[in-house]
């Protein structure tokens, strides 16, 4: 594997872990050791794999916790996304330590550095708030002298990622088969729109694929049209399921010592994310969904999964409720749920201690018909407090409740600063800004976020200490102008 290299002169901001995470400490102490594997039944002795890969491991560090690398440390990722999801996923592996180069397009770079821009000339927060951790090289791919660092790059790094429209790579002359030959340890990770099919062929963004992973036809209302969430599911959510193909396929590697292809389709991963939605479908074979509004409302249930507005989709009823404010408050809204062990709780809290007892509110089956009126009555009592003060009072008492928060409340909410969820990032020519960072915590290897990289801001770096070029051979493939402009003496020769 290639060694790690950090840009030194990124910003960063570094996330201590708060205390002592005594649960992974505590797995590690009781991790199996020579007495259990005495006790190993026949069944387990039939597994070679396993014995091979528990005793390959290394004696416990002794190291502080989180002061001996990173998961990913010595992985070197070709970066060669753009837009969003296959971004998603780089940034991810780049979190985890993996060292990021990505490639693009000179003078223009990935299309999302000039869309959405904020400040003329300055790589939009689109680009900066999905490239954090990498290092970036410009490369026109398509000429001899960039297939020639490609192929150099192919060959030093262990994983390529890409979410370029279906066939581009192949036109590129990237094909699986001249990448395996290379380098047949190399993982060639993508994301596409579809899987293998009718719509393989297709470009998909994110919508497209909400629409066709069955998001959209259970979002929203029932007398309404489908929707679209705000949560970027097709792409980030895509991304996030290419990353955890790249670490099982890392791992496989290291038994098998060979690469392999890793798919993520969009459409695969938002069904994936639609999978209670799935389980609806054929539920309602055998009759209706009881706990979704419409039931209790009399409205009969068609072929498919309906949208079910805000109930909950679990099999305890929730809708979005009124809080204080709500007449000029677009957010003053809080998520109830009736769960059915804190049912009591409830009917005590908003007034109604007979419902406790009453036959047609004691018991769960007894509500489902009820849910409307239930819910008008629990919204009475939202409406006399912020939804803050239903989060307070409600927590006290173990019923489950969520604030609407909006984006604003977010970027200002303390404890997501303290665990770095947000944090703020300094950029060469944008100055501060407001960032997400790694939500995926690992006791052991702290996320530090750095800026995104300018436009081609370590092809050098990258070429001479990565990649091993010979100043010559630098000079020369610059002057092809595979980089970026040539300069205008060779350029005209
Ligand atoms: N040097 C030279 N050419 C380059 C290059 C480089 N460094 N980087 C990209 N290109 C070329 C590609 O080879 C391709 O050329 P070709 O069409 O002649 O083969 C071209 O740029 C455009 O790539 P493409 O991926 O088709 O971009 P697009 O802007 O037309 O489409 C998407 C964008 C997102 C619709 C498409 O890439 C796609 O469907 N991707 C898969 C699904 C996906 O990830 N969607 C979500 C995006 S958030």
């Amino acid at each position: 594997m290639a060694k790690k290299k950090i840009a030194k002169a990124k910003s960063k901001v570094k996330v201590k872990p708060k205390a002592k995470p005594k649960a992974a400490k505590a797995k590690v102490k009781a991790a199996p050791k020579k007495v259990a594997a005495k006790k190993k039944t026949a069944k387990a002795a039939s597994r070679p794999v396993a014995k091979v890969v528990a005793s390959a491991l290394p004696k416990v560090s002794s190291k502080p916790w989180g002061k001996d690398g990173k998961a990913l440390d010595g992985v070197r990722v070709l970066d060669f996304t753009h837009v969003q999801s296959g971004p998603t996923c780089t940034q991810l592996l780049a979190w985890f330590g993996a060292d990021v180069i990505k490639v693009e397009r000179p003078g223009s770079g990935d299309i999302t550095r000039g869309q959405l821009q904020d400040i003329p000339g300055v790589d939009s927060l689109y680009f900066t708030m999905l490239n954090h951790n990498k290092r970036s090289i410009t490369l026109d791919s398509k000429s001899k002298e960039g297939m020639t660092v490609l192929e150099r790059l192919v060959k030093t790094c262990d994983v390529l990622v890409e979410n370029f429209a279906p066939g581009a790579l192949d036109r590129m002359g990237l094909t699986w088969e001249r990448i395996h030959s290379w380098n047949p340890r190399m993982i060639v990770a993508s994301v596409k729109g579809f899987g293998p099919g009718p719509y393989e062929d297709c470009k998909v963004y994110e919508n497209v694929a909400q629409c066709a992973g069955g998001a959209a036809s259970t979002t929203g209302f029932l007398d309404g049209p489908p929707l679209v969430t705000g949560a970027q599911i097709g792409d980030s959510g895509t991304g996030l399921h290419l990353a955890l193909g790249i670490v099982a396929a890392l791992y496989q590697r290291k038994r098998t010592g060979r690469g392999q292809r890793v798919l993520a389709s969009m459409q695969d991963g938002v069904l994936n994310l639609c999978r209670v939605k799935l389980r609806d479908q054929q539920r309602l074979a055998h009759g209706p969904l009881k706990e979704y509004t419409q039931y209790g409302q009399g409205i009969p249930f068609g072929e498919a999964t309906p949208r079910a507005g805000n109930d909950s989709g679990g099999g305890q009823p929730g809708v979005i409720l009124k809080c204080k404010g709500w007449e000029t408050d677009p957010n003053a809204y809080i998520y109830f749920i009736t769960q059915a062990p804190v049912w009591e709780k409830i009917c005590d809290l908003i007034g109604e201690p007979g419902w406790k007892t009453h036959p047609d509110f004691a018991k769960p089956p007894a509500r489902l018909p009820r849910l409307k009126q239930i819910f008008e009555r629990i919204e009475q009592w939202t409406m006399t407090k912020t939804k803050f003060e239903v989060m307070n009072e409600c927590n006290a008492l173990d019923i489950p409740v969520g604030p609407i928060l909006s984006m604003k409340e977010l970027a200002e909410e303390q404890s997501l600063r303290e665990t770095g969820t947000i944090v703020e990032v300094d950029h060469p020519t944008r100055g501060k800004y407001l960032s997400v960072g790694n939500p995926i915590k690992l006791s052991d290897s702290i996320s530090e976020v750095e800026r995104s990289p300018l436009l081609g801001e370590h092809t050098d770096e990258i070429l001479t200490k990565v990649l091993k070029f010979s100043p010559r051979e630098v000079a020369a493939i610059k002057a092809s102008g595979a980089t970026g402009q040539a300069p205008k003496a060779q350029a005209a020769e």
